[in-house]
């Protein structure tokens, strides 16, 4: 959830650090701060608040140096202020620290430390780390880094300097993401590409467990497992264009506007019309084990639990094979039954969720075949699945997911046509799915030029609105949770998603004149039943806002608002009819003058429980 980052290099590490803190902002953003190591000792700069607000503290610095760690929070423990910022320091101010991930044992390390004379300065569970460090320290940072993570319970990333070796900086992972970025003698190590690749496209990924001695001109990697071992240099993908806004106010309307080209990125190379059934090299060894499985329980949470339900639903239908989905958090605790047969998906966009990850890796204790669909390549997840998918949608900054989750729609849309074609679909039905899917990219571009007019005046009207209510069925149900969910997350206006028929189950008795209903109402074989359920909301004054299909003028009559998107197949409608959502969502934030791209409270890729 924190953005860490270390330099150590010929460059200015102060000004390297803090554009790569701006990269990772996302990543959290109550506080931020850095550590260099110079001629008048490590000097620390530490600020609650947001990176501009650390910029403007170290535009002040005059000390200059070329090595140095940096930080940028997401509170777990401690409110964020000065103190509990990061990066913390041992006792003598030698040694210091910025960390990701959450130690769990922290009280009976601190207590442990205090009785050994160290004394604490902030609440944090992450300064135990340079005191250990201190404890542990004769004459090698590493030595002493291998030994403090020794004691330590929980996730870490770890980027730690010392003024006792002023010539490297040590990185530590459990748990939490970290890619070594080796440039023209210099490195960079963060917990995010993006803060790496205006510097070089080569990288390292570590792996949990590792921890890397970094000299400017040599990286040395222990692992925990497999004592010393070669670097493994990666050539990254991802350009810098793809992590800038562009012109955009907001990531998030970057990225919704990217829709069309990421469906395109998604679908390329993976139809083959001939043969009517789309082709998924990354799993090629595993179809047979998917299309025979007795299950396919597909883990997520959040935004691609959303997806996942929709590929439930797809798979189910067009393949005749049964699916659950589970959110990870649930799965790795609730003792699940895993029987011979059983295939698991984890769905990530990250690829660095916690609790998938866990789930995931529950599911492979069992024996259980695991495979993943990601979308950062190299991630935790995308590695220790057996096999996967990448959705290619592209680097994806704003904390609110958008693109990531149509192009995981649109690789369910893949696997179901292809297990499909293996069970129960024939070619022209495949052909059929196929020709639809090729149309999606255009029909959102369409969309995207149509749409922004009718929906600001929407957002302008409820943006005062304190409670929303989200209503759809079938393939169009996860899409009303969606929705609900982009509003709150963003807006803060609560906002609930429901099956429409459930809504006089319980929620009909919140609708009055004051309830926005959104609810979607496309062409498809279960319209008339949502039509009924409009009319219930219509009979109690309640405001209907509906998402209906291209040339259904009647659903006017129905409606006080009308958004209209263009025709397709039943399965393919969640990967239009999420576009209008997801806008409403935003200029309703917009216009509340909200931090769009970084809502309270939240923070972009969940690595803690
Ligand atoms: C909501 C959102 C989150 C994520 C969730 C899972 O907009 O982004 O709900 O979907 O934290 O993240 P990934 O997909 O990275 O595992």
């Amino acid at each position: 959830m924190c953005g860490i980052i270390g330099y150590i290099g010929n460059s200015d590490a102060t000004r390297v650090l803090v554009d790569g803190l701006y990269r990772m902002e996302y990543r959290g953003y109550d506080s931020a701060g850095i550590a260099l190591v110079t001629n008048d000792g490590i000097v620390l700069r530490k600020v609650a608040g947001q990176v501009r607000d650390l910029d403007h503290v170290v535009s002040t610095m005059t000390q200059r140096s070329c090595l140095g760690i940096a930080h940028t929070r997401w509170a777990t423990h401690g409110v964020p202020n000065d103190h509990n910022a990061h990066p913390h320091m041992d006792c003598k101010g030698q040694f210091a620290v910025v960390h990701n991930g959450i130690v769990e044992n922290y009280r009976t390390l601190k207590k442990f430390l205090e009785e050994r004379g160290h004394t604490f300065s902030s609440e944090t569970d992450s300064e135990v780390i340079p005191h250990l460090i201190e404890e542990f320290y004769t004459d090698d940072l590493l030595s002493a880094v291998i030994k403090a993570c020794s004691y330590i319970e929980g996730t870490y990333g770890l980027a730690i300097i010392t003024l006792r070796q002023p010539d490297c900086i040590v990185a530590a992972r459990m748990g939490s993401p970290l890619v070594i970025g080796k440039g023209q003698n210099e490195y960079i190590v963060a917990s995010d590409l993006a803060a790496i690749i205006s510097h070089t496209d080569q990288v390292v990924y570590l792996r949990d467990g590792d921890i890397a001695e970094i000299a400017q001109d040599k990286l040395r990697i222990e692992s925990r497992q497999m004592g010393t071992i070669a670097p493994e240099i990666q050539r990254v993908t991802w350009t810098l264009e793809q992590i800038e806004k562009s012109g955009y106010a907001h990531f998030m309307l970057k990225e919704i506007n990217e829709q069309p080209l990421v469906m395109r990125d998604t679908i390329r190379g993976r139809l083959n019309y001939d043969e009517g059934i789309a082709r998924l090299n990354g799993i090629a060894d595993h179809v047979e084990q998917l299309r025979d499985a007795d299950r396919i329980i597909i883990i997520a949470c959040g935004t691609s639990w959303h997806a996942a339900l929709i590929g439930e639903y797809m798979i189910e239908s067009l393949a005749g094979i049964p699916v659950e989905v589970e959110y990870g958090s649930e799965f790795r605790y609730r003792k699940p039954v895993l029987t011979k047969g059983t295939v698991c998906i984890a769905v990530s966009q990250s690829g660095e969720t916690a609790d998938t990850l866990a789930a995931l890796r529950e599911a492979k204790r069992h024996g259980i075949p695991v495979l993943g669909i990601c979308n950062v390549v190299g991630s935790t997840i995308a590695r220790e699945t057996d096999a996967g998918i990448y959705i290619h949608a592209g680097p994806e900054i704003g904390v609110a997911s958008t693109k990531a989750f149509l192009a995981q729609i649109m690789t369910f849309a893949l696997l179901s046509l292809l297990l499909g074609r293996l069970t129960h679909l024939s070619l022209d039905a495949g052909r059929n799915i196929i020709d639809a899917i090729t149309r999606i990219p255009d029909q959102l571009s369409d969309l995207l030029q149509n749409l922004p007019e009718t929906l600001i005046d929407i957002a302008k009207a409820f943006k005062d609105h304190r409670n929303f209510l989200y209503l759809g069925r079938g393939y169009n149900f996860p899409i009303a949770l969606e929705g609900a969910l982009k509003l709150k997350e963003i807006s803060y206006i609560h906002a609930e998603g429901y099956p429409a028929a459930e809504m006089k189950h319980g929620p009909i008795a919140l609708i009055d004149k004051n309830m926005p209903v959104v609810v979607i109402a496309i062409k498809d074989a279960i319209y008339n039943k949502v039509i009924s359920n409009i009319e219930e909301i219509r009979t109690r004054s309640g405001i209907v806002i509906a998402i209906g299909s291209e040339g259904d003028e009647s659903l006017q009559e129905f409606a006080d608002y009308t958004i209209f998107v263009p025709k397709t197949l039943d399965h393919l409608y969640p990967l239009l009819t999420t576009l209008p959502l997801q806008l409403l969502a935003y200029y309703i934030a917009d216009l509340k003058g909200l931090d769009v791209d970084r809502p309270r409270n939240l923070a972009k890729s969940v690595t803690v429980e």
